[in-house]
């Protein structure tokens, strides 16, 4: 792809033709504020922090703007900080004042712009209305929609939309009522909104949360055990506790996409509930046993089958949760040790 020489703040950069000048801008390290750009979706072009100054050109929204041969940008320009920041300004005027009881204080994109472009507290305070006094969402039961702090970015329904292709959220109302919302303006556990959680690991602010994930101490990188797609994650940790898991977006096989299962699907991890070691059910009641006991009165139960009724008597269920090479073995078992082809797994249960 062609190489297009330009400039950003005095910088002479290139980037192949067609990126835009807020990605430009981003890939070499330069940040511009910005709320509805997401590099997986294509531009919208809404939320209008990303102003930057085109030499010859006046204002230019960057994220819509591709890079051209010679362009000069400036992203600190009075015209550009001043158009941006009566942007940010009419966002806060709406925004719950206290970021600190908020899931995404300090990863929030929307604090981040202030703290950048920088705003007067004392006009804020003039400015202020009162906040927006919608009800939580909180019928998922994974995560909760704050109409309050939405900033109306779009970036939840384009990527229901265009992502996942589900549709289930769109812009509803006029005007200062202007929300997501879905069909019929029903709680969104009775729209046809699927619990993926996509919306919600893109939203820049903390309007979509997840109800329970905590910011981890450290990540591991792995695989989600759910089922055969093999998705890579990160699980986040604190301590040995699990407290979340976000998209791996370097692994090929979900490019930091996940399901509802592989992404909220996690506390299962430390209940108490699992099964730690084998039971074997006497007299009605399941009691804990050794493995050599569960396995030996596996094999004596099969085999009592198999010298009763025929080894076509006994059929294995396999898993899409084991590994190509499990499965296998588990093939070979049914097949060599019990002689019989009644093997599949539950892939399609
Ligand atoms: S969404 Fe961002 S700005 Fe708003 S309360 Fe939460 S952390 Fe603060
Ligand atoms: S969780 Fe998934 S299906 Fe539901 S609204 Fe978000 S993107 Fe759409
Ligand atoms: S819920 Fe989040 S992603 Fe959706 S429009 Fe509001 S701020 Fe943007
Ligand atoms: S990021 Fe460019 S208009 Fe929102």
């Amino acid at each position: 792809m062609n190489e297009v020489a330009f400039s950003i703040d005095g910088r002479e950069l290139s980037a192949p033709a067609g990126t835009t000048v807020l990605e430009a801008a981003l890939q070499h390290g330069i940040y511009i504020p910005h709320l509805c750009h997401h590099p997986d979706l294509d531009p919208a072009g809404v939320c209008r922090l990303c102003m930057v100054h085109v030499e010859g050109k006046g204002l230019a929204i960057s994220c819509r703007t591709p890079v051209e041969p010679g362009l000069v940008v400036s992203t600190e320009h009075p015209q550009s900080d001043q158009a941006r920041r009566v942007a940010l300004e009419l966002l806060l005027v709406n925004h719950p004042p206290d970021c600190l009881g908020c899931a995404r204080n300090t990863r929030c994109e929307l604090q981040r712009a202030t703290a950048y472009i920088g705003v007067d507290a004392e006009r804020m305070k003039r400015l202020r209305r009162t906040a927006p006094d919608r009800p939580i969402d909180k019928s998922n039961p994974f995560f909760d929609l704050d109409h309050n702090k939405c900033v109306l970015c779009g970036i939840c329904v384009r990527t229901c939309d265009e992502l996942q292709g589900i549709g289930a959220i769109d812009f509803a109302f006029r005007g200062f009522n202007s929300a997501i919302s879905t069909f019929a303006d029903k709680p969104i556990i009775d729209s046809r909104c699927v619990s993926c959680g996509e919306c919600v690991a893109r939203c820049p602010v903390g309007a979509l949360a997840p109800k329970r994930s905590l910011p981890p101490a450290r990540e591991v990188k792995t695989i989600c055990p759910y089922c055969g797609v093999g998705c890579g994650i990160h699980l986040g940790l604190r301590g040995n506790q699990v407290v979340g898991v976000r998209g791996d977006r370097d692994n090929p096989v979900n490019r930091g996409s996940l399901c509802v299962k592989g992404r909220f699907g996690w506390e299962f991890i430390h209940s108490p509930d699992r099964l730690q070691h084998p039971l074997i059910r006497r007299k009605g009641r399941f009691e804990p046993a050794t493995w050599d006991e569960a396995l030996t009165t596996v094999a004596e139960r099969l085999g009592g089958i198999r010298a009763a009724h025929g080894p076509d008597a006994l059929g294995v269920l396999s898993s899409a949760r084991c590994s190509n090479e499990e499965n296998y073995l588990l093939q070979k078992l049914t097949r060599a040790a019990l002689s019989t082809n009644n093997i599949d797994h539950c892939a399609r249960l």
